[in-house]
């Protein structure tokens, strides 16, 4: 692309990648995680909504469980979406570093931003979607919302059985860590030169970003974000649901 064709920060496309292929284990039995329902709409649905509703999003790619694609398009289908974004739906892989990346191979190319989002984090506020791209728009390469901790984190070694006690081995300084959410912001280059370079497993998209070298900045996240792990974390969903819907006046 040449310099003058080339878009200004402030119009790069931004795309947004969903990951959703994960089982969801610690949810207990039942569908996958993403297409569980929280006050009858599937996690999922809620979770592109929010990343839709931002309007610098104009295309939001779902990456579905490998054997699911078709259910998530139906599933899209049946449910209102805003009209002024588009919506792909790609076949996810084994782990989510492969599912994302899967869902990057799926972008076509003016998409200079991207966020990648867990479906597993439905309720993350507008605001914190927007700030995240305000950042790599003003030149962060990647980009994490964060919250500070209230719980003292120790390092253990790990027990070989699941329960034993663990020795613990160190106190990291609690006012120096951060709890990291998505949706996670990248200039879509450096994301795609990370997946290409870092083969081990990783639990996030910015550590990757981190051992190639560039450095990640973190803005304030927001408790709304949280994701949706085990059975107790439904409830709260479905309580900040309901908060949210005696705010709007409905
Ligand atoms: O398992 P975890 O909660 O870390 O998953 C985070 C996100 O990654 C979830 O939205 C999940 O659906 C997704 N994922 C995926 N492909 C996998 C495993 C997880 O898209 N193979």
């Amino acid at each position: 692309m040449s310099d003058e064709s080339r878009p200004t920060p402030a119009q790069t496309p931004v795309a947004a990648v969903i990951p959703a292929a994960g089982r969801g284990v610690r949810l207990g039995p039942g569908a996958p995680k993403a297409l569980r329902a929280l006050n009858g709409t599937p996690m999922l649905i809620h979770a592109i909504r929010a990343l839709a509703a931002s309007r610098h999003v104009s295309l939001v790619v779902v990456v579905a469980p490998p054997d699911g694609a078709a259910e998530v398009k139906s599933l899209l289908d049946a449910h209102a979406l805003p009209d002024r974004t588009d919506f792909l739906v790609v076949p996810g892989g084994e782990s989510r570093q492969e599912s994302v990346r899967l869902g990057l191979d799926a972008l076509p190319p003016q998409y200079g931003i991207v966020l990648v989002h867990d479906a597993a984090r439905p309720l993350v506020p507008v605001d914190t979607v927007d700030a995240v791209i305000e950042a790599v728009r003003d030149g962060a390469p990647a980009v994490v919302p964060v919250l500070p901790l209230a719980d003292t984190v120790k390092e253990v070694e790990p027990a070989a059985v699941a329960g034993d006690p663990e020795a613990v081995l160190a106190t990291p300084e609690r006012a120096r860590l951060r709890a990291v959410q998505t949706p996670q912001g990248f200039d879509r280059e450096t994301l795609v030169r990370a997946h290409e370079t870092v083969t081990e497993n990783v639990t996030d998209d910015a550590s990757m970003v981190e051992q190639l070298g560039p450095t990640v900045v973190a803005v304030p996240g927001h408790e709304e974000a949280f994701k949706v792990t085990r059975p107790l974390d439904l409830v709260l969903a479905e309580a900040v649901l309901a908060r949210r819907r005696l705010n709007d006046g409905f």
